[in-house]
């Protein structure tokens, strides 16, 4: 059975997914330090070649447009809704970030680099204190909660789809999170000062960008800024690393930088920002965390969510480390 679908995996998606689906579904955790290092060390060039060409382009976005003829929210529900427990035991403690931190040195935990994080994301809201702010895909509520601890006094809004985090955001931080579609539903309480999303528009799809931006731009009240932290492709329209990763976002994909950016300009919007910044050290901290907590974690989730997790961050280290994408933070600001 393992057999034949790595054989059938490595015809339709590739070698690279082939194998990653068949080490998720080994009968055993997966071993740290080798789980690692065979994802993350340098191959043959032959190797990078193949794992690079294959499959063709045509059969890529033959395989991609068939995924995102599914529903996009199944998608994030199957990989949000695993157990709160379990993501707890790898996240920062404090906000529970599941995004890319801000590291200035190789011996900071994840708790400070996610604080300077916030901070960072924090300086380019320009806030004066009392706006009204919407967070797109708020997760389990952090940059929200983190507002709320730095002296915010506006009002607090989050969207997310998955119920795990609604759930935690209300009863645990008591946030104003509302199970909502920020790509197919209005944005309820509009207008807002500020609208912010951290890790969310990479779930946007490339037909639905340009909407999204539109709808982001008229629910800003004018002067209003909107603040996005977001990866996108940088070399590629369709490179075959975005095949693997419907192992884990099934009903995502990524865009190129620049259609970002150009939608943005389209609707309206001034960019007045945007940096580049490196998601490899939260990658690697997460899966030492994981690793750390590996028999916790075997008792809230199964072996085969427990090894997925344990091989996405190592691929997606990867994806960066290949500059397959990169990490951008965007200011985007609605003229008056
Ligand atoms: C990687 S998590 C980031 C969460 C949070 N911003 C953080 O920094 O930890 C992505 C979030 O986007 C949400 N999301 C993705 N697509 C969405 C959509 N169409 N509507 C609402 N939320 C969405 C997910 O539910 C999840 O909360």
């Amino acid at each position: 059975m393992k057999l034949l679908r790595l054989i059938s995996d490595t015809i339709v998606r590739g070698p690279l997914y082939a194998i990653a689906n068949y080490r998720i579904h080994t009968s055993a955790p997966l071993d740290p330090t080798e789980n690692w290092q065979f994802w993350t060390k340098p191959k043959s060039s032959l190797l990078e070649w193949i794992a690079r060409s294959y499959p063709p382009a045509a059969v890529r976005s033959t395989y991609i447009d068939a995924m995102l003829e599914r529903e996009h929210s199944q998608g994030i529900e199957a990989h949000y809704d695993v157990s709160n427990d379990f993501y707890a035991l790898f996240l920062n403690h404090k906000y529970r970030f599941y995004t890319c931190a801000e590291f200035h040195h190789d011996t900071e935990t994840i708790e400070t680099a996610q604080t300077h994080k916030a901070e960072y994301l924090l300086s380019l809201l320009n806030l004066q204190g009392d706006e009204k702010i919407l967070d797109l895909g708020c997760g389990w509520g952090a940059m929200l909660k983190f507002l709320q601890d730095h002296g915010h006094r506006g009002e607090l809004t989050g969207f997310t789809l998955s119920r795990e985090q609604q759930i935690y955001a209300h009863q645990e931080l008591n946030l104003n999170v509302a199970l909502s579609n920020f790509i197919t539903e209005n944005f309820e309480g509009a207008p807002y000062d500020r609208v912010i999303s951290i890790g969310a528009l990479e779930h946007v799809r490339p037909k639905e960008i340009e909407q999204m931006y539109q709808k982001i731009y008229d629910a800003l009240v004018p002067g209003g800024l909107a603040v996005h932290q977001f990866f996108s492709l940088t070399r590629e329209v369709c490179p075959t690393s975005v095949v693997m990763l419907q192992l884990f976002f099934p009903g995502s994909m990524l865009v190129m930088h620049h259609v970002h950016l150009d939608a943005a300009q389209r609707v309206g919007f001034e960019i007045s920002h945007d940096s580049l910044h490196d998601y490899r050290p939260t990658l690697r901290a997460w899966y030492e965390r994981l690793v750390a907590n590996k028999s916790r974690a075997l008792e809230l989730v199964n072996l085969e969510t427990f090894n997925r997790y344990m091989t996405f961050f190592p691929i997606s280290w990867l994806f960066f480390q290949q500059h397959d994408a990169d990490l951008h933070r965007i200011v985007m600001r609605k003229p008056v």
